[in-house]
């Protein structure tokens, strides 16, 4: 499987954006993510294109949770894309990369105080709502700082998304959002009209992550178009914003098979029209917030292989210099990755072994793969790491975290510099009572 753009060339290496992987890692070391930016940008378009060519008004907003770096929001801002932030620290980095402060929406099921008073005082132009005493607080410092908030209500519809338990997100039994069912999106409604600072613009909903199948979008998009309509006769209100969230699936193992962005967009704004025309609804503007889409194959991560241990009978375990650190997402979710031996690309496979981590723990990154005979010093390139790698690696066992280079025509850029040890210990404090005598 060869995704974005990468190939295989004349000495049998694996490429992405014209740049040899091996001479990457041995460029920058590794681990090291690597970020294929024609990639992002093509789909970025394409995602645009099958929403904006199917529907009136639509706007996609990059879920930056899955790759939250400042070169990554000034990429997908080029394309045109918002940009969604779920915490201070994803709203500092969104503002730092040159985000206009109206194309950010600011999520977060427990905003802080700190987190609000910065939206607000950045003017961002939209803030989702996900809990009744949020009102308040919201309301009290638009005042304080006499602004208006544009907000949407996060609604949990009460479907259930096959995917890992998770990341199901708009199931009943979530901590996120209101429930349709037992009225309290209504109720949530009714309140933000009496606060008078905010302006209700709409709702927002997000039923999980790395779903294959279209029905629960569909169900999905039906039960919020009927609740917009609801709010009109009970309220009096026409929501102007309809925001089905993220969570389309991308491909991580070869014949995974998501369905086209054409097949999702078609799947979504039929089901809008139809639901709107139903209700008698006029259009509102359709916001998407993907996040996986937009970065997942586009990004590769690069280990060295150092220890072969061959268990006689039982399984060849192969380790690398990463593991749980770079990517927790095997231990999470069971996830499943594929890979390719970056300076063996073209060699056969016919060996199965298993990719091990470094770190003290089971560490299983790859089991039972296909691979070149293999041995110390060869490059793994793993594919599909470009969602929730980077933004959730950690430092286990004391590891820096890896390096980002964006790859482009030929070119690599350093986008994250690789951690120093000095870095692991530049927070580290030693009181004075421990002083040594
Ligand atoms: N909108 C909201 C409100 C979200 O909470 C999320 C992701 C998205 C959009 C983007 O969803 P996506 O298009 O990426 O599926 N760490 C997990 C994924 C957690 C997703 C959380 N919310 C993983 O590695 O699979």
């Amino acid at each position: 499987m060869l995704l974005g753009t990468q190939r295989i060339n004349h000495r049998g290496h694996l490429e992405v954006g014209g740049c040899d992987t091996v001479e990457l890692a041995r460029k920058y070391g590794t681990p090291l993510y690597v970020l294929d930016e024609e990639c992002v940008r093509r789909t970025c378009r394409d995602y645009r294109r099958a929403f904006e060519s199917r529907y009136p008004s639509v706007h996609i907003s990059f879920s930056s949770k899955a790759f939250t770096t400042a070169a990554v929001c000034r990429v997908v801002d080029q394309e045109g894309l918002g940009v969604d932030v779920s915490s201070g620290g994803e709203l500092h980095t969104a503002l730092h990369a040159g985000v206009a402060p109206d194309r950010i929406f600011m999520h977060g099921s427990d905003k802080s105080h700190a987190e609000i008073e910065m939206a607000v005082v950045n003017r961002v132009g939209r803030l989702g709502i996900d809990h009744l005493d949020e009102i308040d607080a919201l309301q009290e410092v638009a005042g304080r700082h006499g602004a208006e908030l544009n907000v949407l209500i996060r609604v949990a519809p009460g479907v259930t998304a096959d995917t890992h338990t998770h990341i199901q997100t708009g199931k009943v039994d979530t901590k996120f959002g209101f429930s349709l069912a037992g009225g309290a999106a209504m109720e949530a409604a009714a309140k933000v009209l009496k606060a008078p600072s905010l302006r209700l613009h709409g709702i927002n909903c997000h039923i999980g992550s790395q779903i294959l199948d279209l029905d629960p979008f569909r169900e999905a998009a039906a039960m919020m178009v009927d609740f917009a309509a609801q709010v009109r006769d009970s309220l009096g209100l026409i929501l102007t914003d309809l925001d089905l969230g993220g969570g389309i699936g991308v491909r991580y193992r070869e014949g995974d098979q998501p369905p086209s962005l054409d097949e999702y967009a078609e799947a979504v704004t039929n089901t809008v029209k139809e639901r709107c025309q139903i209700r008698g609804f006029p259009l509102p503007r359709l916001i998407q917030e993907p996040g996986r889409k937009i970065v997942g194959e586009a990004g590769t991560t690069l280990y060295t292989i150092g220890v072969v241990k061959e268990i006689a009978g039982v399984r060849t375990y192969v380790s690398v210099d990463g593991g749980l650190s770079d990517n927790p997402r095997p231990a999470l979710y069971d996830a499943r990755y594929e890979a390719i031996v970056a300076n063996k690309a073209r060699q056969p496979c016919a060996h199965t072994v298993t990719i091990a981590g470094k770190h003290c723990e089971t560490d299983t990154l790859i089991s039972d793969i296909e691979v070149p005979q293999l041995a110390t010093g060869d490059i793994i390139a793993v594919q599909t790491t470009g969602a929730y790698n980077y933004s959730m690696a950690s430092n286990y066992n004391r590891l820096p975290r890896p390096a980002v280079v964006l790859v482009h025509d030929g070119e690599a850029d350093v986008i994250v510099e690789r951690e120093t040890l000095d870095d692991l210990l530049r927070q580290d404090r030693i009181p004075p009572r421990l002083e040594r005598h």
